[in-house]
């Protein structure tokens, strides 16, 4: 189907009239045949969608891959369906029509509002039991990852934004909802169709799709966000490569290539966002790796970019090989042990120990605070709030409120303690004093910071009423510390408290 025809107009036209909305679909299936169809299986779901409605028409087609009567997908679909079968959507045999893509209602689960989409991809591999292989063109529908990605991303309104590997395009239609416009790029053929033809289903003409690999189609060109899941997955390359997924790079090269690289693409004050993999080598801690990546292009100090990277799991070996070779259908099949064996000792042997998951978030230094930048390479394996985007933009606001106070003109500053930071005492009952003190967010990261009694004090009495300075000079009298030495103890506290979002400038 062409982006540019009248086609997917007339397709979104009857999506609507079926209403094939997420909160339609979750009602006709019910609980438990929606957690089922969560676990790839359709039996409960197949037992909810009988009624011959074009929404249950649609949801058996296309999310349950089943076959319908061809009356029920014509009225369905009115005038459409060979229309559809022409254009690789739908496939008729005598009486019958089945999907030959994937083509889903979307609600954007990030803090850009309400948006419905509809996004067409490659069919789900994998349902019922049925092996889950699939092409070295697939192009993937929405999964855990670009979840993760969108709820990363930040949703401040923006003039340009770029998709990096774009697929089947879900992140380019969520930067649709923000920015004025989206570039959208992509070796794959099939991907570039099918984020072209997304675009359009869904009305969203400020997408631009461009064919070629990582930036080269969008050489000299500056954007204010970037966001990127690249094809990241870490492997000796021996299997076939699936482009989804397998850069064709030595290691995590692909990833250290796009942040190497996106300084020069962001505008002053633009974030660069990626989901990644990263090698834990043998012998080097992984930040130290990382922080090797990220200092500016020599020469070019403009180009420096603050850092805030979350390392947010790290994976052995073996359970990272078995979860790339379950995702390419390889268990059960006979050469399964002999790729498995061929992966770890390409591990071994590369002295890689583990892979690191997590997000790298770069923001190029505003160009009316050039100064140093500010690297935060930080393990949170934890469970956060999601989405996760305001409290990553709110780092880069506290950095720059810091960047901008001085020591001695932090003593000036009223301080205001996040209102979702409670404190949590661990003892034995009925002591008088605690034996540790935890000040624990409700939101966002939901870090916990273990403090001290004055830390503790200082953060409860950090109203907005009391400057730094007062404080801290009340709790030396309190505590009879000499307040010099409190003051020079606890400057660097209050800093970590502004960087860790415990109190507010
Ligand atoms: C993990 S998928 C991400 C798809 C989508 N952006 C998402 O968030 O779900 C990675 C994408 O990168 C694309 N890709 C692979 N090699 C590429 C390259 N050299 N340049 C640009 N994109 C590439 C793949 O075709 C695939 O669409």
């Amino acid at each position: 189907m062409t982006a540019t025809s009248e086609l997917p107009h007339r397709l979104r036209e009857a999506l609507i009239a079926a209403d094939f909305t997420v909160d339609a679909v979750a009602r006709l299936l019910g609980a438990t045949a929606h957690s089922a169809l969560a676990r790839n299986q359709t039996a409960p779901g197949l037992r909810r969608t009988t009624d011959g409605s074009p929404l249950a028409t649609l949801t058996r087609l296309f999310l349950l891959q089943t076959a319908v009567p061809r009356a029920a997908a014509d009225l369905a679909l009115p005038g459409l369906v060979d229309r559809l079968a022409v254009d690789g959507l739908l496939e008729t045999t005598v009486g019958e029509v089945r999907a030959r893509l994937d083509c889903r209602p979307y609600a954007a689960p990030d803090a850009s509002g309400e948006h419905d989409f509809w996004v067409v991809s490659d069919l789900t591999p994998g349902l019922d039991g049925t092996p889950n292989r699939v092409t070295s063109d697939h192009v993937l529908g929405i999964s855990s990852a670009s979840t993760s990605l969108a709820q990363l991303t930040i949703r401040d309104d923006v003039t340009s934004a770029l998709d990096l590997g774009t697929g089947c395009g879900v992140q380019a239609l969520h930067l649709a909802t923000h920015a004025g416009r989206v570039v959208a790029t992509d070796v794959n053929p099939r991907a570039l169709r099918l984020a072209r033809l997304n675009a359009a289903l869904n009305d969203l003409p400020s997408i631009e799709v461009r064919d070629g690999s990582y930036f080269d189609p969008v050489r000299g060109e500056q954007f204010d966000l970037i966001a990127t899941n690249p094809p990241f997955v870490i492997s000796p390359g021996t299997g076939e490569r699936l482009v989804y997924r397998d850069s064709g790079l030595p290691g995590d090269r692909v990833v250290e290539d796009i942040v190497r690289a996106a300084p020069r693409h962001l505008t002053p004050g633009g974030w660069c966002q990626v989901l990644a993999n990263w090698v834990i080598k043998e012998g080097t801690p992984w930040d130290e790796r990382l922080a090797g990546w990220l200092e500016p292009p020599a020469g070019e100090p403009g180009l420096a970019c603050d850092a805030f990277v979350v390392q947010r799991e790290v994976v052995d070996p073996a359970a990272y090989v078995e979860l790339w070779l379950a995702d390419e259908g390889a268990p059960g099949t006979p050469e399964y042990l002999r790729r498995y064996d061929t992966w770890l000792s390409w591990f071994a042997d590369q002295g890689i120990e583990g892979v690191g998951f997590g997000w790298i978030n770069l923001r190029r230094r505003p160009e009316e605070a050039p100064g140093t930048p500010t690297l935060r390479l930080e393990k949170w394996p934890y469970d956060v709030e999601q989405p996760i985007a305001a409290a990553i933009s709110g780092w880069g606001h506290a950095i720059d409120d810091l960047a901008a106070i001085d020591d001695e003109s932090l003593l000036d500053v009223r301080l205001r303690r996040r209102p979702d930071v409670r404190q949590e005492t661990v003892g034995e009952p009925g002591a008088a004093d605690p034996e540790a003190i935890v000040l624990r967010q409700q939101r966002g990261f939901r870090r916990g910071h273990a403090a001290d009694t004055v830390t503790a004090a200082l953060v409860g009495a950090s109203d907005g009423d009391l400057t730094l300075g007062q404080i801290v000079d009340a709790l030396g009298e309190l505590l009879d510390e000499d307040p010099v030495a409190l003051r020079e103890t606890y400057l660097p506290v209050a800093r970590d408290l502004v960087a860790g979002g415990y109190l507010e400038v």
